[in-house]
């Protein structure tokens, strides 16, 4: 199976075939990820909160980052490895920038993605410059949840929409390969998603985006703590890890496990 690339994802918004995007922290993820033929894997900052507990992205490092694209990279032969520029890595000038977006390819990324508002646009083009693909991620941020007052839907205004097409249209020129848009109203996803040329990649954005994203272990029902309306679990893994770990525990307290068949 050939490797996907950027321009392989700009093309399926050309066929109208949808692109699907999810998260992926660690090897055996990744691998899982890649072999059911999922288009981008991400290795989101994400893992903030499912795989170190933080409440939000913040605290995640350009340490972090490149340990886990590491990991995944090794799962990896036919996805498009995206990795996430954490908080504080792309903010404080373009040499920065450009060194920490580099040392995630260095580390076995294809692409990464950033966090943009509209100062960002000049880093993700000088990102661009330097020959690393980068998907714009606008909407709702995480990392600037504490400016957007919490975890609330954007775009909700005639003048936010506005905005918020103009930034889409903005990283399009400055030559980003795609957009996620994330927990905007659906009507304005769709908007944006006829205005671009290149595709747009929903997270709680409704059904007229080019594609979707959503955290692995969310969909899984691995991380069900805080429900989120645009998740959809199609699994209960949690319980039946539960399940499985009551029958282990049992077997033993029982001498069930291990028997001959288990024994050398
Ligand atoms: O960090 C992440 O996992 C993400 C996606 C959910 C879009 O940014």
């Amino acid at each position: 199976m050939k490797k996907i690339m950027p321009e392989n994802i700009i093309n399926k918004k050309e066929k109208q075939e949808k692109i699907i995007v999810l998260t992926a922290y660690d090897y055996t993820f990744a691998k899982i990820l890649d072999e059911n033929e999922i288009d981008i894997v991400l290795v989101g900052d994400s893992l903030g909160n499912v795989f170190s507990g933080f409440k939000n992205t913040l605290p995640v490092t350009m340490e972090d980052m490149l340990y886990h694209t590491k990991a995944v990279a090794n799962g990896i032969t036919r996805s498009l490895l995206v990795s996430d520029m954490p908080f504080l890595s792309y903010h404080t000038c373009l040499s920065e920038a450009k060194k920490n977006a580099g040392l995630l390819i260095k580390a076995g990324a294809s692409a990464v993605k950033i966090e943009a508002n509209s100062s960002q646009v000049e880093t993700v083009k000088a990102i661009i410059e330097i020959g690393i693909p980068v998907i714009g991620h606008i909407g709702f941020t995480p990392q600037q949840v504490y400016q957007l007052g919490g975890y609330k839907i954007q775009g909700k205004t005639d003048e936010a929409a506005e905005q918020l097409i103009s930034l889409a249209l903005n990283l399009e020129k400055a030559g980003c390969f795609a957009v996620v848009l994330e927990m905007v109203p659906k009507e304005l996803a769709a908007k944006v998603t006829s205005a671009l040329q290149i595709p747009t990649i929903g997270c709680g954005a409704g059904p007229y985006c080019d594609g979707q994203v959503l955290v692995t272990h969310d969909i899984l029902g691995l991380n069900q703590i805080k429900k989120l309306k645009f998740v959809k679990t199609y699994l209960n893994l949690d319980q039946q890890i539960s399940q499985a770990l009551a029958s282990f525990k049992q077997e033993i307290k029982e001498g069930l496990f291990p028997n001959d068949d288990y024994s050398f």
